[in-house]
Formats: C-alpha cells, sequence, structure tokens
C-alpha cells in the first residue's frame, strides 16, 4: 500500500493529490522545499530544517503557513505510515493560485503546502567509501542560492552535464571560487585542516554542512570557514560533498583526475564514523543535539 502524501490540510493517496495548473510553483518556480531525513522514523534536525524553510519564505515574501508545531504534528502523522524506517521527506510550499498568470501576485493569495514521505535507503559507509566523480562547472545562477527555492533548472542542468561527463556531482565556480555542488555541499581538507565555503548568498546553508561543522568542533576536528580558490580544489587531499540523502560522500576524481590519494581519506574517514554514530543515536530514539 502506497503513503498518503499532505496536501493543504489533507492526507490523500498521491494519486488523488492534485494541484492546479494555476499554480505559481508549476508556472514560475516560485516556491521553497525541504529534504528531512528521518532515521528510524525519527525527523534529523527538524528544527534546523524549519528555520531554513521559515527563511526561505521570508526571503520571498512569504508568510510561513503554520507554527513549529503545526508542521512537527504533520510530519509526524506523514512519517509515522513507514514506522521506524528510514526515510526522506519532501515538503513544498508554493505561493498558490491565481486566475490571471501574472508576475506581481495578488495580496489574498493562499500557498498551496504539500509534503510526501518515501523510504530511504542512506549509502552505506562502504558505499560511500567508493566516492563520486565531481567536474566544476561555471556557476550561472542568481544571487540568491541561499534561499531554497523549488526553480533549480540551472542546478538540473548542471547535474545533467556532470552525467553526461560520466560525474555524479559538478561542482559550482563563482568569481574563481568554488561555492558548492549542484545537490550538495562543499568541503576540502588541506594539511588535516578541514575547510568550508562561508555561508553567504552564493551558497544553500546545508543543514549537513552545519552538522558536519558541529561534529568537528565537538570532536577536537581542526576546521574553518574560508575561500576555496580553485587551486584549492585541485590541490586538496580530501574533496567532500554533503547533503541530507547523500550524508556525506568523498570525491575521489575531480575533472578526470584523482583527488588526493585517489581513496577515501583518514579524515573524511573520521567524519563518516562520527555521522554514522550520530545517525545510530536517532534511530534508537535518543536525543542528537
Ligand atoms: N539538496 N546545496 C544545494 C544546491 C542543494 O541542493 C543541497 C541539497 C545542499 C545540501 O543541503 P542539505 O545538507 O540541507 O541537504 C546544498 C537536496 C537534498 C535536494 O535538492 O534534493
Amino acid at each position: 500500500m502506497s503513503t498518503q502524501v499532505y496536501l493543504n490540510g489533507s492526507f490523500v493517496a498521491v494519486e488523488e493529490a492534485k494541484i492546479s495548473v494555476t499554480d505559481r510553483g508549476f508556472l514560475f518556480g516560485d516556491g521553497v522545499y525541504e529534504v528531512i531525513p528521518v532515521y528510524g522514523g525519527y525527523l534529523f534536525k527538524l528544527q534546523h530544517h524549519l528555520q531554513r524553510l521559515r527563511n526561505s519564505l521570508q526571503e520571498i515574501h512569504m508568510d510561513n503557513p503554520h507554527t513549529y508545531d503545526e508542521w512537527k504534528q504533520i510530519l509526524t502523522r506523514l512519517t509515522a505510515q513507514l514506522g521506524h524506517s528510514d526515510q526522506a521527506v519532501y515538503l513544498q510550499v508554493t505561493r498558490g493560485c491565481t486566475d490571471v498568470r501574472d508576475h506581481a501576485w495578488p495580496a489574498d493569495i493562499e500557498p498551496t503546502i504539500y509534503a510526501r514521505t518515501k523510504l530511504l535507503t542512506p549509502p552505506s559507509s562502504q558505499q560511500k567509501r567508493q566516492g563520486i566523480h565531481a567536474v566544476t562547472l561555471d556557476d550561472p545562477r542568481w544571487q540568491h542560492c541561499n534561499i531554497k527555492a523549488i526553480t533549480l533548472l540551472a542546478n538540473v542542468l548542471a547535474r545533467h552535464e556532470a552525467a553526461d561527463a560520466g560525474a555524479q556531482e559538478a561542482i559550482f565556480i563563482r568569481d574563481g571560487l568554488a561555492t558548492e555542488g549542484a545537490i550538495s555541499n562543499l568541503f576540502i581538507v588541506k594539511d588535516k585542516l578541514l575547510i568550508t565555503p562561508p555561508q553567504s548568498d552564493s551558497l544553500l546553508p546545508g543543514i549537513t554542512r552545519e552538522i558536519v561543522l558541529e561534529l568537528a568542533k565537538l570532536n577536537g576536528i581542526p576546521y574553518a570557514e574560508a575561500s576555496i580558490s580553485t587551486a584549492d580544489l585541485r590541490t586538496a587531499d580530501e574533496i567532500w560533498m554533503s547533503s541530507s540523502t547523500r550524508e556525506v560522500l568523498p570525491v575521489l576524481q575531480l575533472n578526470g583526475e584523482p583527488v588526493g590519494s585517489g581513496v577515501a581519506g583518514e579524515v573524511w574517514e573520521k567524519m563518516n564514523a562520527l555521522y554514522e554514530a550520530c545517525k545510530q543515536k536517532l534511530r534508537k530514539g535518543e536525543a542528537v543535539s
């Protein structure tokens, strides 16, 4: 039996969940989204994700349609359908429907609110260790990459271009600096120092990025939020990409050249163990800070 999805106040079968062709998400990509991982039935870092959703909504001049408790209630009911499993929740809020297709929106518009959960099989440590290949691409995106907007055409094309080159991720270069991936944040390790670009409007404030920095801090792994040039990227000992569904993956080839020693690095091994321990704790229902 397939799970029900949440749409505008109701839980319905996915086949019955319909939105109007006048929805501004459909017409303009006018909306924002979140992807929230669930381990053993527990929502991971829900507060962080809902805070980022609030920020994204604020940036596009939309009111948050729900309080934290209401969101929690909706998402808890949604994920309970799949019991104590690992899942990924997709949540989207668009500005809603207008009969006239006008870029400007009316004041009285009602948002479209949608959420769905799916079983997630996170990569095992062994699979993660196999790593991924990445290519660098010029970043053609706009100035507000900190907003988790559903308007993802540039990311879609970049991911496609990476796939055409036999890679699983594209790393965006903006003004000579590596910022983030098409679907993930970027870390490098250089002389044992873990480095990720500082938050700015050139990249998404990834929740996994935040968790990695928190784990580094708590466990004495030296880290810095600093710019990464293309030369830094080329000479890095390790490169990692982080996201909610793929967690922290080592990049073993960049533009067809091996990264560092060509295998998952020792700092990645340490971080992966810490991340896995965090997930295990949550799966047992223990609080994860
Ligand atoms: N993407 N940067 C971009 C451009 C992303 O699309 C994502 C995640 C991230 C990592 O953010 P987080 O750690 O919060 O998942 C960074 C999601 C998973 C997606 O679009 O499916």
